[in-house]
C-alpha cells in the first residue's frame, strides 16, 4: 500500500528522532525519552495553575430550521487564543472556537451541517459515536479541500441520547489537526433522558479534557507518538483552570479528547460523585464512585454534588492515573472548583434512569488483534490484526442486521490501546474473561479502553444503515501508524 504518513507527514516524523514509541498511558514501564527532548518547550511547572476562568463551551445555533431539521454552518479556521495564561497561541477551531461549540441535538430530529475547510490542510469530519450513513460518517479519505472546500453532512439522529463529539478523521492528518483544536461537543438528548430530572441548563457543564505540549513562544509543539511531553492538562480549551460553583448538584460530561492521554478523575478529598452516563449516554442505574477512567475518545457523565462544601471552599479535580517516573505531578491537576454561593437545588439524581436494550443472541464471533510496533526507532508502525490500515482493503465484511461478538487483544507489552467502532454503540460483556455488571462499562459504548495484555469481548448490532466504516484504536497518533481497519455492512 502506499504510505501516505511518509507523505504527508515525511518531515514531522524525521524531526522526532529517537523519541519514545510506545506512546504508553498507564502503568507504563518505559523511561521518559531524553532529557534533551523533555527540555524543550515550556515547562509545566512554570505555568501558573487555577488563574484563567474556566469558559462554558459555546452553543452553536442553527441558521436555519424545517419541520423536521437544523441546519447549521461551520468554518474552520486558525485563530490565537490564550491556552495558558500571557501567550497567545495559534490554534484550529471550528468558528473561531478552541475547543469548538456544542451542537444541541434532539433524538428523531435531523441536523445538516456544512462544512467550511479554511485550513491549510485537507480535513474530514467525523461524529463520534453517532449513527448515521457512511456518506457523512467522515471517513479517513473522505476529505474537505483546503483553502475554502466545503461538505454537507447529514445527522440523522435515529439513536437514543448520547454525549457525542465531532472532530477531524483526515487519514495521517488528524493527530495533529485534533492535537490542534479541531474537536467539539454535540449533545443529543431525547425524552428518556429530559424527563429525569437531572442537573440542567447552566449546571449541566461539558468539559472537554486533554493534554498539550507548548514551545517556549507558547505556540504548540506537536511531534508524533509524544506522549510523554504533553505534560499541560487543558480543560474547555485553557489550561488548569478554575470554575466557580454553587453548593448545589451539578452535572459535568466529560469528553476525553487527549491524542495518547487517559485520565482517572477524582476530586482532590477523594469523596464520591456519581456517575450516571458513558459514551452511548445514561446508565441504567447511577453508581457511586470515587474515581472514573477515561481513554481517548471516552466520555463520563458525572454528577457531583457541591452541597456538602461551606462556601469557601476550593476543590481540585486530580487525574490520580499512575504516571511514569519523571513525569511532572502538573499532570495530575486538571480543573479547580471553587464554591462561591449557595443556591437552591431541585434537581434529582433517580434510583433508575434508563432501560438498556435487550441483548439480541449474537450469531457470528470475530477476535481482532492490536498491536504496535514498541522497539523500533521511529517510524513506528501499527496494526490490527497484522495488518496496517489500507483505505483500498475492506477487512471485515458483515451481514446486514446481524448481532457479532468481537473479541479485541491489545498484543502489546506496554504500550496501552483502546478500541472504537463507527456507526454502533456496543455493549462491553467481559473485561479479562470476568463479566461486566457494574459501573462505567455496563452501558452503551463506542470505545473500550485495553492496558497492554487486556482482552474484552464486545457485542455489538450492525443495523441500520450498509456500507463502509472504520474500527480503531483510538489514540490518534496510533490511527496515524495505521491501527485502523475498515468494516463493509452489506
Ligand atoms: Cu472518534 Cu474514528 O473516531
Ligand atoms: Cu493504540
Amino acid at each position: 500500500m502506499i504510505k501516505r504518513r511518509s507523505l504527508l507527514l515525511g518531515g514531522a516524523v524525521a524531526a522526532t528522532g529517537a523519541a519514545s514509541a510506545t506512546g504508553a498511558g498507564v502503568l507504563l514501564l518505559s523511561a521518559p525519552p531524553s532529557s534533551a527532548a523533555a527540555a524543550v518547550g515550556i515547562d509545566p511547572g512554570s505555568i501558573a495553575k487555577y488563574v484563567l476562568k474556566m469558559p462554558v463551551l459555546p452553543d452553536l445555533r442553527p441558521h436555519g430550521a424545517s419541520i423536521t431539521t437544523d441546519y447549521y454552518r461551520m468554518t474552520m479556521e486558525e485563530a490565537y487564543r490564550e491556552v495558558i495564561p500571557g501567550f497567545q497561541t495559534k490554534v484550529n477551531t471550528y468558528n473561531g472556537h478552541f475547543p469548538g461549540p456544542v451542537i444541541n441535538a434532539w433524538s428523531g430530529r435531523r441536523v445538516v451541517i456544512t462544512q467550511t475547510n479554511r485550513l491549510g490542510v485537507p480535513t474530514s469530519v467525523h461524529l463520534h459515536g453517532a449513527h448515521v450513513p457512511s456518506s457523512s460518517d467522515g471517513g479517513p479519505m473522505d476529505l474537505i479541500a483546503p483553502g475554502g472546500g466545503t461538505k454537507t453532512y447529514t445527522y440523522p439522529n435515529k439513536q437514543a441520547h448520547a454525549n457525542l463529539w465531532f472532530h477531524d478523521h483526515a487519514h495521517h492528518l488528524e493527530s495533529e489537526t485534533v492535537f490542534r483544536g479541531l474537536t467539539g461537543t454535540y449533545l443529543l438528548r431525547d425524552e428518556v433522558e429530559a424527563r429525569l430530572g437531572l442537573p440542567s441548563g447552566q449546571y449541566d457543564i461539558p468539559l472537554s479534557v486533554r493534554d498539550a505540549r507548548f514551545d517556549d513562544s507558547g505556540q504548540f509543539l506537536f511531534q508524533m507518538d509524544d506522549f510523554f511531553n504533553r505534560q499541560v492538562v487543558l480543560t474547555n480549551g485553557k489550561a488548569w483552570p478554575y470554575f466557580e460553583v454553587a453548593a448545589r448538584k451539578y452535572r459535568f460530561r466529560i469528553f476525553n479528547t487527549a491524542n495518547l492521554r487517559s485520565f482517572q478523575f477524582a476530586l482532590a478529598d477523594n469523596s464520591p460523585f456519581t456517575l450516571i452516563g458513558t459514551d452511548g449516554g445514561l446508565l441504567a442505574a447511577p453508581y457511586t464512585t470515587q474515581s472514573v477512567l477515561l481513554s481517548p475518545g471516552e466520555r463520563a457523565d458525572i454528577v457531583i454534588d457541591f452541597s456538602r462544601y461551606p462556601v469557601g471552599t476550593e476543590l481540585e479535580l486530580r487525574n490520580i492515573i499512575p504516571q511514569a517516573p519523571g513525569t511532572p505531578p502538573d499532570v495530575s491537576q486538571v480543573l479547580q472548583f471553587r464554591v462561591t454561593r449557595t443556591e437552591r437545588d431541585h434537581s434529582v439524581v433517580p434510583a433508575k434512569l434508563r432501560t438498556l436494550p435487550a441483548l439480541p443472541p449474537a450469531t457470528v464471533e470475530r477476535s481482532f488483534s492490536l498491536l504496535m510496533d514498541e522497539s523500533s526507532p521511529e517510524p513506528a508502525w501499527a496494526y490490527i490484526n497484522g495488518k496496517e490500515y489500507d483505505p483500498d482493503r475492506v477487512d471485515t465484511t458483515i451481514a446486514y442486521d446481524t448481532t457479532e461478538i468481537w473479541t479485541v487483544t491489545n498484543a502489546n507489552k506496554i504500550a496501552p490501546h483502546n478500541f472504537h467502532i463507527h456507526l454502533v454503540q456496543f455493549r462491553v460483556l467481559e473485561r479479562n474473561g470476568v463479566a461486566v455488571t457494574e459501573g462505567a462499562e455496563s452501558g452503551l459504548k463506542d470505545t473500550v479502553f485495553l492496558r497492554a495484555g487486556e482482552t474484552v469481548k464486545l457485542q455489538a448490532t450492525f443495523t441500520g444503515y450498509r456500507g463502509v466504516y472504520l474500527y480503531h484504536c483510538h489514540l490518534f497518533d496510533h490511527a496515524s501508524m495505521g491501527m485502523m481497519a475498515q468494516m463493509e455492512v452489506v
